[in-house]
């Protein structure tokens, strides 16, 4: 039932969508070319055009998305699927009931909504507040670096070489605005006939990443903080695919800026914001990785430039909250790990990463480390940092246990009893050991080991996944000991990993049947292509900060300077194909974005190693001692920072 404004709690009154239109009377653009129809007839869907409710564009009632007008009105209807409020943590039940509907959205147009008499000095405010938080978002200031206390200094002693020059040039090329202020970077610039836009003209949170660090490093943070506050107001957005909405809090995968004509008018126009959840994308895959990429990215932009008061803001608080609310939130699944689709992150195709993926795995547990820095702590945000917590115990120790594999693990999977049923099993996941593949056993060195890609009840996936690798480092995911395995391991391997180019995304690539039933014949993922063993250089810049967190930056300089001897002249794409990364991808785009930023960013880290300190975590032996102690409930490991060391860490 709609709520009277005059009787809505004080947070509600500030529930309102945020304006982001601005009205000019530039060239004309061809209409939103998402006018899809509607594939199901039940009549609410009927009622509501899909394109209007995925376009960012209020002023009008009739074009509020539903979810936005009903939270306005203090009716919940955020998921079609079960309440994943009632369904989950009894304390974490409390949190969200308070906290979920908190969102301070700015409305513009709000005299468009019907509004009582007795309700307008209530609305006023709202308008003025409103007014605030546009002038803040679209005309505010940023301040400039030196004058954020707290913030890295930020140094550019040394000359650009051509290379970076270029780099520049590009990064800049590939800024998009919005109401004429940079909001973030389009995926590719690429203008050559052979390769269509397809999705590569909108803004893609992951791929922003490496662009935002360029830019906080060099000193330009007001891109990012406008990319933070625009994207977190479209995950308020209702995001529908076939009838069924997901659950709040999911960030989209891309956005793209749109020019449409205002309504009634052949010479106005207005800009939107259209979000893809993954309802547009290849495949359907909703992007796991986004909402976590979007708290690493909030931590980082805090940290590089002391503008802590972003993070504290009550939307950016309920934004994270959101976002751990999704991932935090019970199922059916038995591991502390994120249990996602394939494609649900960087490898948005199938590649047979669906269950528990090493690259969510590490980004997810970031994305905790980083939240509990952030939420501000007080009686409504004990429970959840509470609930952070246990779980960082439990996924560390997870991971490291079970995710580790070395030459001495691999032989102990080699004589595995299988079938055993117990509390004390010691192959808990009965792993078969004929799932040892034949590569594997000539290719672990004696020294050093990795994280393997995915573990499910008698299945694991041995192939070397290099992001997951990389975060479970920069994160403190890995042990010290583990994060220096996994260097050696790619100095070790340094042909198959780097190569002619690096980095490969996953070592080996799927060949023959295994590619045929697994990618389903994917004619884009061919063996050693693209996700199938492509060599993806914008992992330039996550490796490089794991090296430089693990005292190895020349690792890093090596990689760098292989990569900088090609990319400008290959034109920076995407990716490369071939067993070494010989070939420029065959389908790959030129001019590939986070390439051109990955390499920036990773040449700046290397000048600068203290902006590398900040972007990575500390082991935090609490939460060792966390896990220790539950375990010891079972009466296996008695509880103590002791044990917790001896038994943890590996
Ligand atoms: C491809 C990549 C994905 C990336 C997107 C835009 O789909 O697989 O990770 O975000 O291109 O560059």
């Amino acid at each position: 039932m709609a709520m009277g404004l005059s009787t809505a709690k004080p947070y509600r009154r500030r529930l309102f969508l945020l304006l982001l239109r601005c009205t000019r009377t530039a060239e004309p653009s061809p209409k939103c070319p998402h006018h899809r129809p509607l594939s199901c007839s039940s009549p609410a869907a009927a009622a509501e055009p899909t394109h209007l409710r995925r376009i960012f564009r209020p002023g009008d009632p009739n074009r509020f998305a539903p979810g936005i007008l009903d939270a306005f009105w203090g009716v919940r209807r955020f998921s079609t699927s079960v309440d994943p409020i009632s369904g989950g943590d009894k304390n974490l039940e409390r949190i969200f009931i308070q906290n979920m509907s908190v969102k301070p959205i700015v409305v513009d147009g709000v005299d468009a909504v019907p509004i009582e008499d007795e309700r307008k000095e209530e609305v006023d405010t709202v308008v003025a507040d409103a007014e605030e938080g546009k002038e803040e978002l679209c005309g505010g200031k940023v301040e400039d670096l030196d004058q954020l206390e707290g913030g890295l200094e930020v140094r550019q002693e040394k000359e650009q070489s051509e290379v970076e020059k270029e780099a520049w040039r590009l990064l800049d090329r590939a800024v998009v605005s919005y109401c004429g202020r940079p909001i973030g970077t389009v995926a590719a610039n690429d203008v050559t006939a052979a390769n269509q836009a397809v999705n590569y003209d909108q803004v893609f949170i992951r791929d922003f990443v490496p662009s935002a660090l360029a830019f906080l490093l060099k000193g330009e943070s007001e891109i990012v903080r406008n990319f933070l506050l625009h994207t977190l107001q479209l995950q308020s957005w209702e995001k529908t695919v076939d009838c069924y909405s997901p659950g709040q809090g999911l960030m989209p995968a891309s956005f793209k800026v749109r020019t449409v004509p205002l309504d009634g008018s052949n010479e106005a126009f207005e800009e939107v914001l259209d979000p893809d959840f993954g309802e547009s994308a290849i495949g359907r895959v909703a992007p796991v990785d986004s909402g976590l990429w979007w708290i690493i990215l909030l931590r980082a932009y805090g940290k590089i430039t002391g503008d802590y008061a972003l993070q504290e803001r009550v939307d950016v608080q309920t934004g994270i909250r959101l976002i751990l609310n999704l991932c935090l939130s019970d199922g059916f699944d038995m591991f502390p790990s994120l249990l996602v689709t394939d494609g649900s992150c960087m490898i948005d195709r199938r590649m047979g990463i669906h269950g528990h993926p090493l690259e969510i795995q590490a980004l997810f547990y970031s994305a905790l480390r980083c939240s509990r820095e952030m939420i501000t702590f007080n009686d409504g945000s004990k429970n959840l940092v509470r609930a952070i917590n246990n779980r960082l115990s439990a996924l560390s120790f997870h991971i490291r246990e079970y995710y580790w594999v070395d030459m001495k693990k691999i032989n102990e999977i080699y004589r595995y009893k299988t079938e055993e049923y117990s509390h004390d099993a010691i192959n808990k996941f009965n792993i078969y050991p004929e799932q040892i593949p034949s590569w594997l056993v000539e290719w672990m060195p004696d020294k050093g080991g990795y994280f393997i890609g995915n573990l499910q009840p008698a299945h694991m996936d041995f192939r070397f996944f290099s992001l997951g690798n990389f975060w479970a480092i920069v994160s403190s995911l890995a042990t010290p000991r583990q994060a220096d395995g996994i260097l050696n391991l790619i100095e070790d391997k340094w042909d198959d990993i780097v190569g002619r180019m690096p980095l490969k995304i996953c070592y080996p690539s799927l060949e023959y049947e295994e590619w045929r039933i697994i990618t389903g014949s994917d004619p884009k993922n061919t063996p050693w292509s693209y996700h199938n063993g492509g060599s993806w250089p914008t992992l330039l810049w996550q490796f490089t900060l794991a090296c430089i967190k693990m005292g190895r930056p020349e690792l890093a300089q090596r990689a760098v300077a292989v990569a900088e001897k090609r990319l400008p002249n290959d034109k920076w794409p995407e990716y490369y194909d071939t067993r070494s990364g010989r070939f420029i991808g065959k389908q790959s785009r030129l001019y590939q974005t986070w390439t051109i930023a990955g390499f920036l960013t990773a040449k700046m880290l290397l000048e600068n190693p203290a902006a590398a300190a900040v972007l990575t975590c500390d082991e935090d032996l609490e939460l060792l001692q966390g896990c220790a102690c539950s375990l010891s409930k079972n009466a296996r490991i008695k509880c103590s920072r002791l044990a917790a060391k001896s038994q943890v860490v590996v």
